[in-house]
């Protein structure tokens, strides 16, 4: 069997005192959505900052498309095909639309193609109409939109989302998700950090559930939610 598009092997992070990942092993088939859940504090974005070059790993392996990057920086490893939203959008506030999203397009081409390609990124997300407004006067959906944008501007194989639809009503959400599928179509792998369990379980081929920085499950939407330890751990408690 040929491996799969991302490999994630016995990834360990220690913050002081703090054992923030141990041992965590996953992986994403091309064309896959894989879901990462967990409670608060579980580890789920120090993993996702480890996997772009955030943070370095105290042991483990991380490899894309074959090839190992431990040890290189985000850039690199954006160009090798893997970016990742961040929780917190960060944003240049006083900056257009466009001109957020072709920074995202800069590390492979000049400004000009870059603008290019920030626009088709754009109307691929659905919003190339609001290119020229200024990232502080957008609503939190058009903002989810931009962030996905910028990040598709770097060409991505994968793209890692960390609570993109956080702050989404339901409807937004729904919008939001039909989006993410159309992207999966066109041939992107994803994996998404998301709270909410009904589009979790609606998106995800595959969940991985991390909780103390261990991994406690792995299997399909319909095997997680029956899984002991994870209602144990996180599912009981969401829906008490
Ligand atoms: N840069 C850091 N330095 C020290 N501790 C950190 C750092 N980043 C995260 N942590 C700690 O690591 C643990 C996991 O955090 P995080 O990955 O943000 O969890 P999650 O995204 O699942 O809520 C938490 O206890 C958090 O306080
Ligand atoms: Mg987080």
């Amino acid at each position: 069997m040929s491996e799969p598009l991302l490999q994630v092997s016995g990834i360990g992070k220690r913050f002081g005192g703090l054992q923030a990942l141990s041992d965590v092993s996953l992986s994403a088939g091309a064309g896959e959505i894989v879901g990462l859940i967990g409670p608060n504090g579980a580890g789920k974005t120090t993993l996702f900052s480890t996997l772009v070059g955030l943070h370095k790993p105290d042991s483990g392996t991380i490899r894309l498309g074959g090839r190992d990057l431990v040890g290189y920086k985000p850039h690199k490893i954006a160009a090798a095909g893997m970016v990742k939203t961040f929780q917190n959008v960060a944003l240049f506030l006083d900056s257009s639309v466009l001109d957020n999203v072709l920074t995202g397009g800069l590390m492979r081409h000049g400004v000009q193609e870059a603008r290019e390609l920030a626009r088709t990124c754009l109307e691929r997300v659905g919003i190339g109409a609001i290119a020229g407004k200024l990232a502080r006067d957008l609503s939190f959906p058009e903002r989810a939109r931009v962030e996905v944008a910028r990040a598709l501007c770097t060409q991505p194989r994968i793209l890692l989302l960390d609570e993109a639809m956080a702050a989404l009503n339901q409807s937004e959400m729904d919008e939001f998700m039909a989006l993410l599928r159309q992207l999966r179509e066109e041939g992107l792998t994803l994996i998404i950090v998301e709270h909410h369990m009904r589009a979790i379980m609606s998106l995800c081929q595959r969940l991985v559930v991390l909780n103390f920085g261990q991994l406690i499950a792995t299997g399909t939407p319909a095997e997680i939610a029956r899984d002991p330890a994870v209602i144990e751990a996180y599912l009981g408690r969401s829906a008490a």
